[in-house]
């Protein structure tokens, strides 16, 4: 039975994890890496990756050459948070009839950001036999599908609020940097309002993904970010409310804590409801570790779902995928 062939699209920070932890596994091969950064272009992966071993995988800066000659049977995205600018990426892999898993935080509940792109991208998608998914950690797993499952032991529910703390100094460089860490307070309001970091992406998707699962038409959402500081005033990470309202009532609350020093790391989830439900993890799950869990252990659930745009709420129970890759090959 032939091995289960998979694109990169994105060798960054966490597409190169992803790789690393698929080289590691059984059934699967990498037959392709996409990549616009200079300086991995043309490169061999097992260079880009840093590991001492040549892939035979060149990355190319053309998806449409990747995509055309390898067959793949998924495309592993992980570029950048935002759906206009991931659109054309993901619009082009969709065009090749191929299966995408995506790290892109608007693309885990799109309809949120743009309704009109994302009815575009589903029908294409639907049109070439392909289907397409925005997960991860948070959004895709600890504030939304982990709440929404939680969900299911409740008779009632009537609200419902989910804590992340995160010690942001076990996090990779690049997720310090979109939290402002390091930065002086002047430095980080000036940053956000230019939008020049981008804070966490994805509050709004999980409460919509919360939302959807459980028929709740919310009549706002708020967002609110602010600078965590140390006592020499400067900026040691995040902390971001999310709330969705009904009826004047918050009825969901979303609470992420990112920030270097964090003394317990932990996430919980409340549910008021019958019956009620308190769950507190401590420690949480790694960030970083958890994102490559769930992309990897994703690719099952999509190569065999339904053609279109899935959300975590339409797929299979998460699950890990510790057989050989290639016995997941059904579709
Ligand atoms: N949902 C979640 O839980 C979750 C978890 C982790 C990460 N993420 C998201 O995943 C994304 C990737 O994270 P990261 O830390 O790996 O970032 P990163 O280190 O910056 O890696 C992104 C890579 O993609 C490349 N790239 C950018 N635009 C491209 C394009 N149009 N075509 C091809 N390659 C392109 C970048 O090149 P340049 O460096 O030249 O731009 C870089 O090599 C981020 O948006 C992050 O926020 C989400």
């Amino acid at each position: 039975m032939e091995k289960l062939r998979v694109v990169l699209y994105g060798v960054g920070a966490i597409g190169s994890r992803i790789a690393k932890f698929l080289l590691e596994k059984n059934g699967v091969e990498i037959v392709g890496a996409i990549d616009v950064a200079k300086e991995k272009v043309g490169k061999d992966l097992g260079h880009v990756l840093g590991i001492d071993k040549r892939l035979g995988v060149t990355v190319s800066d053309d998806p449409d050459v990747v995509l055309s000659k390898v067959n793949a049977n998924i495309v592993i995205h992980s570029t950048t948070s935002f759906l206009k600018q991931v659109y054309p990426q993901i619009a082009k892999i969709v065009e090749h009839g191929v299966n995408v898993v995506s790290t892109c935080e608007e693309l885990s509940y799109p309809y949120a950001t743009d309704p009109e792109l994302t009815k575009k991208l589903d029908e294409s998608a639907k049109k070439h036999k392909a289907t397409v998914l925005g997960t991860g950690i948070n959004p895709g797993f600890m504030m939304d599908t982990l709440v929404i499952a939680f969900t299911g032991v409740c008779q009632t529910v009537e609200r419902i609020k989910a804590t992340r703390v995160v010690n942001a100094a076990k996090r990779r460089v690049q997720f310090q940097k979109k939290i402002g860490v390091g930065l002086a307070i002047d430095e980080f309001k000036e940053k956000m309002e230019k939008k020049s970091i981008t804070l966490h992406v994805g509050i709004e998707q999980s409460i919509y993904l919360i939302a959807s699962a459980l028929g709740w038409e919310l009549d706002e959402i708020k967002v609110e970010s602010k600078a965590i500081q140390a006592k020499s005033g400067q900026v040691t990470g995040l902390r971001q409310y999310g709330r969705g309202i009904k009826l004047g009532k918050e009825i969901i609350t979303l609470d992420l804590q990112a920030y270097v020093g964090a003394e317990e790391e932990y996430d919980s989830i409340d549910i008021e409801g019958v019956p009620s439900i308190h769950m507190k993890l401590s420690p949480g799950v790694h960030g970083d570790l958890g994102t490559v869990a769930v992309i990897v252990n994703s690719i099952p659930k999509v190569i065999n779902a339904k053609p279109g745009l899935v959300t975590m709420k339409d797929l299979p129970v998460p699950s890990a995928t510790p057989e050989d890759m290639r016995t997941y090959l059904k579709k």
